[in-house]
């Protein structure tokens, strides 16, 4: 194994907010405007991804550079980098990206474009990625957590909906509130400002930034349970999940006193 010097790990350190950040399971960020490129990913991708696995002054390779993100971010912490790009039409954005457009030296004396004789017939190439191709909602499988990530909850949206601090709106799956003013009440008086977890089944994305959820406690109180069992809330029934039969049965014993 290499050894790294202690000039470089410090250089290289992350900062404590970071690391508990970007070790968390899952990241929220914003996209990137698809301005110039049809596929570009956030700067803040790349960006984390290079600090957490590399340290300064090591070499990162990105395959497929489109324009120029990573190895842009690279550079900016001090990395090297080198891109592959079959299509050199993106040449001209990736220099933007990295500021050789406007410089008078044709290229940096550290920033090389090398071509290279093509072994295929690059116009046969069939690679056109498209923004309807993408898939923006979030991925269940990604939601669904190994470890449990205590969130804080930070706003009540209204009676099934909740804010985290990540950003991301959270519903309380298998639910439906039929006494609105009594839930509301419980949930900024026991639930706001508390630190949850979640756990995902069916149907969890409701668009790109809201998620359905079972919402727990940290002291294990199962939130979407004790909506139904108390009566503020009756089991959904247009659809299918995980807790559906217990979530009836718990409705059915608290109409049944
Ligand atoms: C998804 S885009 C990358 C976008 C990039 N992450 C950004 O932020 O701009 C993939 C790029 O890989 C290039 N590509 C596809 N096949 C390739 C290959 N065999 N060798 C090198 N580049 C390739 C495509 O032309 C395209 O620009």
């Amino acid at each position: 194994m290499r050894k790294i010097s202690k000039e470089i790990k410090e250089k290289s350190k992350l900062s404590k907010e970071e690391w508990k950040e970007y070790f968390y399971g899952h990241w929220y960020f914003g996209g990137a405007r698809q301005i110039e490129h049809e596929a570009m990913f956030p700067e803040e991708l790349p960006k984390r991804l290079i600090k957490m696995y590399t340290f300064v002054g090591d070499t990162v390779l990105d395959p497929f550079l489109g324009s120029g993100t990573t190895i842009k971010v690279a550079l900016n912490l001090s990395r090297n980098a080198i891109g592959y790009e079959i299509n050199e039409s993106f040449l001209d954005i990736v220099k933007e990206k990295l500021g050789l457009k406007q410089s008078l030296l044709q290229f940096s004396e550290n920033i090389q474009v090398i071509r290279r004789q093509a072994s295929v017939n690059v116009d046969e190439i069939d690679y056109l990625p498209r923004i309807k191709d993408a898939k923006p909602k979030i991925d269940p499988k990604k939601l669904n957590f190994k470890s449990d990530r205590l969130y804080r909850v930070v706003d009540i949206i209204d009676e099934q909906t909740i804010r985290l601090n990540t950003g991301l709106l959270v519903k309380f799956l298998g639910v439906k509130i039929i006494k609105r003013e009594e839930a509301i009440e419980y949930l900024r008086d026991r639930i706001l400002k508390k630190e949850v977890y979640l756990k995902f089944d069916n149907s969890v994305v409701v668009d790109g930034n809201t998620v359905n959820a079972y919402v727990y406690l940290k002291n294990k109180i199962f939130v979407n349970a004790y909506l139904i069992k108390t009566g503020m809330a009756e089991a959904d029934k247009t659809k299918d999940y995980k807790y559906k039969t217990k979530f009836v049965e718990l409705e059915k014993r608290w109409k049944n006193g």
